[in-house]
């Protein structure tokens, strides 16, 4: 039986040079444009938000995702690189979602509350996927003030998730059943 035959990898021992360096910084750059797009996002569900307590929640959060693009400003500046953004898809395709999800739904329904907490845990979870990673990589390439930052975002950012859900399973699910359509 043939087998393939892998192509012989280049190593070295200066972690700089590595591949896993640079996939490292890619995804970070991705997490700067991210973070920076969030930034403009994040009013516009304020604005949209029917309920007191969502548009607290994500204020909140809004201050602290501005504190997010500073840590990834400090984590560029650690690792000697110049902080760049670089367009995320993923974060460019939730945040056209949430769009629509507003020109859907009524204004001063809880229906669409549901909706904008639904865009937001969609971002959070992407957000904790990609901290999680990069966070880990940090780690293995030995940038341990990175990785400090990192983890402390990370936590913010499950922390925003679990406050989300929390309104959505205290009040606004409830009410959003009884609208009609
Ligand atoms: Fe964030």
């Amino acid at each position: 039986m043939k087998t393939a035959t892998a192509k012989p990898i280049a190593t070295t021992e200066n972690v700089e040079d590595s591949a896993l360096n640079e996939l490292f910084i890619d995804e970070i750059k991705d997490l700067y444009w991210a973070e920076k797009h969030l930034v403009k996002a994040l009013p516009k569900m304020i604005k949209g938000a029917t309920s007191a307590e969502l548009k607290t929640t994500i204020e909140n959060h809004l201050r602290e995702t501005e504190n997010h693009i500073t840590r990834l400003e400090s984590v560029f500046d650690s690792i000697g690189e110049k902080a760049v953004a670089v367009k995320c898809e993923a974060m460019a395709g939730l945040l056209k979602e949430a769009e629509e999800l507003l020109t859907e739904t009524d204004k001063g329904t809880m229906t669409r509350d549901v909706a904008i907490i639904s865009a937001a845990q969609k971002v959070e979870h992407y957000e904790i996927a990609s901290y999680g990673t990069v966070k880990t990589l940090a780690g293995v390439l030995g940038y341990n003030e990175a990785a400090e930052l990192l983890e402390a975002t990370l936590a913010e950012e499950k922390n925003a998730d679990a406050l989300l859900t929390q309104v959505a399973e205290s009040t606004v699910n409830t009410s959003a059943k009884s609208e009609k359509k």
